[in-house]
């Protein structure tokens, strides 16, 4: 059971809680289309037990260990090619929560993670529904280790295996809402540019040099930024490469 988070004007005011389903983007996604939604409508469960992960992977969290939740919005100010400052908004409230909580490096990996000290401990899973030329809502979905201490992939992690600590669920949901507010805010005001360069400053390997890889092979280069259609721009020494979302990855030491 959650409480509304008390710090924000309208992120989670609307709270749906529900002990347990297969995906809060799901519910999310139907509760958007059958009802119609409030702004800052919230689907949030303790057990969730087929959670939707990018590209049709699976989300596993153990039960009432860490945050699953779908936030509902209704961007129509915003332009559909510019859809991806949905996804720097939502990745700079979850940096910026943990980095209240750890002094260890936080780092948000394009296109939807987020990692501390190399180590994956948020995933963001964004839906958009578009009619005509506006976006008329979007589901963002988060998943954010907290207190679990047992994960199948090598790369994860959670806020307990890093500090040790136990953190209560409330309290990170309830500052996780009001960073979001924040910087939605922001983009309501049409601050893209601060958006942006505050994206940049948390970047992962931004202005590095890197090794990736594509389909063809692995090859050396160094992040400029991402595009306006939020393709990440990469100068590999012979030119500058846009890549689209699972069309490169990092190679990890
Ligand atoms: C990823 O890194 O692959 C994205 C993971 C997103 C997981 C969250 S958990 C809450 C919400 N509901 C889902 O079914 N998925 C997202």
């Amino acid at each position: 059971m959650y409480k509304i988070p008390a710090k924000t004007l309208f992120t989670g005011k609307n709270l749906v809680f529900v002990p347990e389903c297969h995906s809060t983007n799901v519910l999310a996604l139907e509760l958007s289309q059958k009802k119609g939604a409030a702004e800052g409508t919230m689907v949030i469960t303790n057990n969730q037990t087929r959670g939707k992960g990018q590209v049709g992977n699976v989300w596993s969290s153990e039960p009432g260990k860490n945050l699953t939740l779908s936030l509902i919005i209704k961007p129509t100010f915003l332009a559909i090619p510019d859809q991806f400052y949905l996804n720097m908004a939502a990745s700079l409230a979850l940096h910026d929560l943990l980095k209240t909580v750890t002094a260890e490096t936080v780092r948000i990996k394009w296109p939807n993670d987020i990692l501390i000290n190399e180590k994956k401990t948020c995933g963001i899973l964004i839906e958009n529904q578009i009619q005509g030329n506006s976006i008329t809502y979007t589901i963002i979905g988060i998943g954010l280790n907290i207190n679990q201490v047992r994960f199948n992939e090598k790369r994860a992690t959670s806020l307990k295996l890093i500090t040790g600590l136990d953190y209560n669920l409330q309290a990170m949901l309830d500052e996780l809402c009001a960073y979001f507010e924040q910087w939605y805010i922001k983009l309501r005001e049409g601050k893209s540019n601060e958006i942006r360069q505050a994206y940049y400053g948390c970047l992962y390997k931004m202005e590095e040099q890197a090794t990736f890889s594509d389909k063809v092979g692995s090859f050396d280069g160094q992040i400029e930024g991402v595009d306006d259609v939020g393709r990440l721009i990469v100068n590999t020494g012979q030119g500058i490469r846009y890549f689209n979302t699972k069309e490169v990855q990092f190679n990890f030491p």
